[in-house]
């Protein structure tokens, strides 16, 4: 079956294409506007600053590689394909044709009733699936590198011994998608009322590989760029004024299983394009923000 035609499907002006190794040892201008540096988890700590650039707009994208082994993911996506743990299965709207193990905050009670006590048991299943020491420590620990030693841990609920998800496994299935979208938005939603009084307006994320779609099931990214305190809803139907992909430039990134990117998803416009062919695209997907007082980066599903 085609892709569908969809919100997710018009093409760019002209799109870059990422190939692994492009951007390896030195920062790469894709597209004439994001910058990028790619590099191995185990040397994470040979580029400190990554997040520092990020910050202050110097660098847009980091691709790390090998995060977890093939051996690893085989294992991993052959449970997540039994559904085992019995996570916490949610869905995206149908027309994505994507579902979450976990519950993105985005899509949660504007209370937030129930959600911390899913979480707990979502943290610990998640440890139970990923191996020692857990998902949690092991890309918290990649992260925490990246930003000179910094801890990258689940955001703190308003509630003792509370935590958010620290991130949500994501299934996109053939035709799945996720239209243009600034991850700011969120700073909008009443779920994130309680995020907002304790980090920092900058939002970044990470999507990590678990498996590739056949084609599609792309990560891209558009050259239009916003500033924090200037958030904007998009991925509402309500919503006619949306910015024209079509006039865009953008970069397109498949990641093989195991890699990982962070991107500056806060101040650029993205999306998912339609997953092609029969095989899933698995990914965990995480938002990050710096704590108010600075001694830690909070991190959300
Ligand atoms: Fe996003």
């Amino acid at each position: 079956m085609n892709a569908l035609p969809s919100s997710g499907s018009i093409p760019a002006k002209s799109t870059d294409r990422w190939e692994p190794g492009r951007c390896a040892g030195a920062t790469k201008s894709l597209g004439g506007f994001l910058r990028t540096i790619e590099l191995d988890a185990g040397a994470a700590a040979d580029h400190a600053d990554a997040f520092e650039r990020m910050r202050a707009g110097e660098l847009q994208a980091v691709v790390v590689h090998g995060v977890y082994p093939q051996v690893v993911l085989d294992r991993l996506v052959d449970r997540l394909e039994r559904h085992d743990p019995p996570f916490l299965k949610t869905w995206f709207p149908e027309k994505f044709r994507s579902w979450f193990f976990g519950r993105n905050l985005n899509l949660s009670r504007p209370d937030l009733a129930g959600y911390f006590e899913e979480a707990a048991a979502f943290n610990a299943q998640l440890d139970a699936l990923f191996p020692a020491p857990g998902i949690t420590r092991h890309v918290g620990a990649i992260l925490a590198s990246l930003d000179r030693g910094r801890p990258f841990v689940a955001a703190p609920g308003p509630g003792t011994n509370q935590r958010y998800m620290f991130t949500t496994l994501r299934a996109h299935t053939e035709g799945g998608y996720i239209p243009a979208h600034f991850d700011n938005e969120q700073t909008l939603r009443p779920t994130y009322r309680h995020l907002h009084s304790i980090v920092e307006l900058h939002m970044t994320s990470f999507v990590l590989a678990l498996t590739m779609a056949d084609a599609g099931g792309a990560l891209e990214v558009f050259d239009l760029r916003v500033e924090p305190e200037r958030a904007r809803v998009l991925s509402d139907d309500r919503v006619t004024d949306k910015p024209d992909v079509s006039v865009l430039d953008s970069v397109s990134f498949r990641l093989p299983p195991g890699s990982l990117i962070l991107l500056d998803s806060g101040r650029y416009l993205h999306r998912l394009t339609p997953v092609q062919g029969a095989r899933k695209r698995w990914t965990a997907c995480s938002f990050m923000a710096l704590s108010r007082n600075h001694d830690a980066t909070y991190c959300w599903g």
